[in-house]
C-alpha cells in the first residue's frame, strides 16, 4: 500500500507531481480556464467573497483569498470555520463562500457551510473526497485529484488545493473581464516538473531537520502569501515532530516575537515574493544578530550575506512559489519526525477527519 516508501507521508509528499497534473488535466484550454462545474454562475452578482475551512486547509485558503483578491479586485476574506459559524459573519445574497476541506466531513466547516447557504450566499466547495457531506451539500463542487489521502497531515491535499484555488481566483476574473496574468497561466502546467525537482534534493532538507532535532521551539517567518506558507510550514512540524512551532508575518517581529530570539535559535524564513523579500531579508538580519540559526527558502536574486543555509527555489512567478516551497517545509517536517522517531503517519492527539467540534 505504500509503494515501497516507508510512510504514507512520504508517499504522500512523493505523489505531489501526479496529482497536481491530475488537478490540472483539462482545467486549461487554450490560455483559458476551464471549470464546466461553474457554468451556470453570474460572477457579477457577488460583492464579497468569504473562504472557510480549518487547520491546513484553511492555509490554502489564505492564499486563495489573497490571489483571488489580487486577480478579481473583490474584498475577500478568510477565516477560520469554528471562528466564521460564531461570529455573525456578514454574509448576504451577494456573497460568494468557499468551503475547502479535504475529508469533506469537518463538523465545523459543515456547520459554516450550513450558515452561508441559511444566510443567502452561493456556495462552493473544494473538496478531495468524492461525494463526502460537504460535496452534497454546497451548491457547488470541484474536486481537488490528490487521490486517497491516508496520512494524518495533510500533504497532497494542500497543493492541490493550493493549485485549484489559484485557477479558481483566474476563472472567476476571466468571467469579470479582468486582465489575466498569461505568464501565471502557462506556467501552471510546468509545476508537476518542478516539484518533481524539488523532490530530487530531499537529502538537503534531510540536513536542515537535523538542525532541529534537539530543539524545543522554532519560529517560521514570512510576509504576504509567504506567510501563508510559513503558516503551513509550521502547523506540520509541529504536528509530525511535537517541536513547537510558530509563524509569524516578519513585519510582526518587533512587536513582540524577537523577544524569543536567542543563541541558537532556528529561524525558518520565507522569501519568494519580490515585492518585499527585502523586507524580510532585513528581518532575518534582525533575528541573525541575536543568535538565530536561519534556514532561508528563497528564489534567485535574493542573495542574502552571511545566512547559514540557504535554499533557491526555481525560477516560477510569484503565486506559484506558494505550491513549490510547499515541498521543502514538508520534508523538514517529516525528516525532523523521523529523527526524533515520531509515528509520522498517527502523530498523536489527532484524528485525520475532525467530524465533531
Ligand atoms: C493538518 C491537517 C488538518 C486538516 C483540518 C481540516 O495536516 O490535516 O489541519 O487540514 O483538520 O481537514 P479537512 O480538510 O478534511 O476539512
Amino acid at each position: 500500500k505504500k509503494d515501497g516508501y516507508d510512510t504514507f507521508m512520504l508517499k504522500e509528499i512523493y505523489e505531489q507531481p501526479h496529482v497536481i497534473a491530475e488537478t490540472l488535466r483539462g482545467r486549461i484550454v487554450n490560455q483559458k480556464i476551464v471549470l464546466d462545474e461553474l457554468n451556470d454562475i453570474d460572477f457579477h452578482q457577488f460583492n464579497k467573497v468569504y473562504f472557510v475551512a480549518c487547520g491546513t486547509a484553511y492555509h490554502a485558503s489564505l492564499c486563495g483569498s489573497q490571489v483571488l483578491e489580487r486577480a478579481t479586485k473583490l474584498p475577500v476574506i478568510a477565516t477560520v470555520a469554528s471562528e466564521f459559524r460564531y461570529n455573525d459573519p456578514l454574509v448576504d445574497e451577494q456573497t460568494l463562500a468557499i468551503f475547502v476541506s479535504q475529508s469533506g466531513e469537518t463538523a465545523d466547516t459543515l456547520a459554516a457551510l450550513r450558515l452561508a447557504k441559511e444566510k443567502g450566499a452561493t456556495t462552493i466547495a473544494i473538496a478531495n473526497v468524492l461525494g463526502s457531506t460537504i460535496s452534497r451539500d454546497a451548491n457547488y463542487v470541484l474536486y481537488t485529484c490528490a487521490g486517497p489521502e491516508i496520512a494524518v497531515a495533510s500533504t497532497k491535499a494542500y497543493t492541490t488545493q493550493l493549485v485549484l484555488l489559484i485557477l479558481l481566483a483566474y476563472y472567476i476574473a476571466q468571467e469579470l473581464g479582468k486582465e489575466i496574468d498569461h505568464e501565471l497561466i502557462q506556467q501552471l502546467n510546468t509545476i508537476p516538473q518542478y516539484v518533481e525537482n524539488i523532490l530530487k534534493d530531499h537529502s538537503i532538507f534531510e540536513n536542515y531537520a537535523k538542525m532541529l532535532e534537539n530543539l524545543h521551539d522554532a519560529y517560521f517567518i514570512g510576509r504576504s502569501l509567504d506567510y501563508a506558507s510559513v503558516l503551513e510550514g509550521a502547523l506540520k512540524l509541529k504536528e509530525v515532530s511535537y517541536v513547537h512551532a510558530d509563524a509569524y508575518v516578519a513585519g510582526e517581529l518587533k512587536h513582540g516575537p524577537i523577544a524569543l530570539i536567542e543563541d541558537g535559535s532556528v529561524v525558518i524564513a520565507v522569501a519568494t515574493q519580490p515585492h518585499i523579500a527585502a523586507k524580510t531579508i532585513s528581518n532575518i538580519q534582525e533575528t541573525m544578530a541575536r543568535g538565530a540559526r536561519v534556514i532561508l527558502l528563497t528564489t534567485h536574486g535574493e542573495e542574502v550575506k552571511n545566512v547559514e543555509n540557504t535554499y533557491y527555489l526555481p525560477d516560477v512567478v510569484p503565486t506559484l512559489q506558494a505550491i513549490l516551497v510547499a515541498i521543502p517545509l514538508q520534508l523538514i517536517a517529516y525528516y525532523t519526525a523521523c529523527i526524533k522517531g515520531c509515528d509520522v503517519d498517527k502523530p498523536r492527539n489527532l484524528a485525520k477527519s475532525v467530524t465533531v467540534e
